[in-house]
């Protein structure tokens, strides 16, 4: 570690020196923990990662309509429009992919969820189903059906690694929390969390501000972190050892999330693919979703804020909206692209910057919770490597079979968005369609099918034809229902690899 001395000179170069400011005040605990975070930043980079902030904040508000071009024609399919005969194709191709060992699920889940408002990893969260499942159990229990289904095409399971991003502040609760639940049934071999890297919030200046006197104050460098961190903490090189070409990455908050899909993976390699982005229609030319679109021939994600209204509403012959790829942070990458962004572009990924209200000491040694933003927190988003390669494709998908995100809290009226009650809602509301489709017939808005019996509706007929389902009932797959007998247990438990969760 750096001497006080080397470090002292170091922060007077940079600019930054008023972080020792309440060093001598501290005890010997609290200076080597200051110590021992400073010497883990690199201070040129990041007053450099600053002022290239700062001018991107300048641009903020410039908008992208005379540049911008739909996805072209041949790098788009949608999986409602195209025959069912490809469909099968791709599925098939997926499934054989995922039996030779060579696809893995790339978790993002280092966000802070500070809309959601809980004081614990978003994957912990459950959104109040009949089984009482969290959003990791359910996301882990699809990655251990779709193993079934690639075996009962082939014969053979291969192995999908879930590799979880976690960050500081997810880190230590995510980890005790899927050992204590056994990994959901997963081999404990292949799930590998890795944690992403954070960086200092800034005042407008670019002094950095101290969390408290001995704590510089991080924050998580986004989702696009993704990039350095798979590098840095040797998660690409545990990819090579293992085998793996193809990644499904995708967020932790999006309850009808196919992971691992075999489908959109059979797409992408069908197309040779290096990147695919998975979409869904735009709800209508207002709803603030980025859209997967070309800026001067490069594939890119444009906010909804980077265009005029003008734009958002420009429609076809048909009438359909011309900008309406949403992108729901739902990706396909082939390690050859992920290792060539890390050696190659990483460093030339966009900053997004957000003012914040950030907390902090002043140099009165007074904490101060500011009303209004006094400062700068750094980003990096996953989708800004799309510009990087042409071999991108864009694989549209139905919006009530594959995307419900949780992003804030209920409210007392009722009437949040993208909340638990939305996720709830939708995720039934699909398992009611499955029930249906295999000729059943549910009456309540209770009946949920559990992810171990059936991942995208198949394989009902047989547990549903002919049923009618009238109070709250969680279907389960043979094993499951085999445990609880066994067990005695009659009422509604969660079921994981031979353990009950309550409700
Ligand atoms: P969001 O941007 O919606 O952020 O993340 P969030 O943390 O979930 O929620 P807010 O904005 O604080 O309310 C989209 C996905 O990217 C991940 C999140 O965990 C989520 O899966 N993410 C976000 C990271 O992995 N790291 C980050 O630094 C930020």
């Amino acid at each position: 570690m750096v001497t006080l001395q080397q470090l002292r000179e170091v922060l007077v170069e940079n600019n930054q020196s008023h972080l020792l400011h309440f060093y001598d005040e501290l005890n010997d605990e609290e200076k080597q923990k200051l110590l021992a975070q400073l010497s883990n930043i690199n201070f040129s980079e990041v007053n450099q990662l600053f002022k290239n902030a700062m001018e991107s904040l300048n641009e903020q508000g410039v908008k992208l309509d005379s540049k911008m071009k739909p996805v072209p024609s041949h790098t788009f399919e949608s999986e409602e429009s195209i025959n069912s005969e490809l469909l099968a194709q791709y599925k098939k191709l997926g499934l054989e992919e995922i039996s030779k060992g060579h696809v893995a699920v790339l978790l993002m889940a280092g966000g802070q969820g500070t809309r959601l408002g809980v004081n614990y990893p978003k994957g912990m969260y459950s959104v109040g189903l009949p089984s009482g499942k969290t959003l990791f159990q359910i996301q882990a229990e699809r990655i251990k059906k779709v193993m079934n289904l690639s075996k009962q095409q082939t014969g053979t399971a291969g192995n999908i690694v879930w590799y979880i991003m976690t960050s500081g502040p997810t880190d230590k609760t995510t980890e005790k929390f899927l050992k204590n639940n056994d990994y959901f049934g997963l081999n404990k071999n292949d799930v590998v969390q890795f944690k992403q890297g954070l960086l200092p919030c800034f005042d407008f200046d670019g002094k950095i501000f101290l969390e408290d006197k001995n704590t510089v104050a991080l924050a998580p460098d986004g989702n696009g972190g993704i990039y350095r961190a798979l590098k840095n903490n040797g998660i690409l090189e545990d990819m090579k050892v293992r085998g793996v070409k193809y990644l499904h990455a995708h967020s932790v908050d999006n309850i009808l999330v196919k992971v691992a899909d075999p489908v959109f993976i059979g797409y992408c390699v069908k197309k040779g693919a290096e990147c695919g982005a998975k979409v869904v229609k735009k709800s209508g030319p207002n709803e603030a979703i980025g859209v997967v679109c070309q800026i001067d021939g490069k594939f890119q994600v444009v906010e909804y804020s980077e265009i005029t209204e003008k734009t958002a509403n420009l429609r076809d012959e048909e009438g359909n909206l011309i900008f309406s790829s949403g992108n729901i942070c739902n990706h396909f990458f082939s390690t050859d692209f992920l290792n060539k962004i890390a050696d190659r572009f990483e460093s030339q990924l966009k900053l997004h910057v957000a003012k914040k209200k950030i907390p902090h000491v002043n140099q009165r040694g007074e904490n101060v919770k500011p009303s209004t933003p006094n400062g700068i927190k750094i980003e990096k988003f996953v989708f800004d490597v799309f510009e990087f390669t042409n071999k991108f494709v864009t694989w549209e998908v139905p919006r009530h079979s594959e995307f419900s995100a949780l992003k804030n809290a209920d409210n007392p009226e009722g009437t949040a968005v993208d909340c638990p009650t939305t996720s709830k809602r939708d995720l039934l509301r699909l398992h009611k369609k499955y029930i249906e489709n295999a000729g059943g017939k549910v009456t309540t808005n209770e009946v949920e099918i559990s992810p171990l019996l059936s991942y995208a509706g198949e394989n009902l007929e047989i547990r549903v034809k002919g049923k009618v389902f009238d109070k709250k009932t969680v279907i389960l797959s043979d094993e499951e229902q085999l445990f609880m007998n066994n067990n005695n247990t009659i009422d509604g438990p969660v079921i994981s690899n031979g353990k009950f969760y309550v409700e």
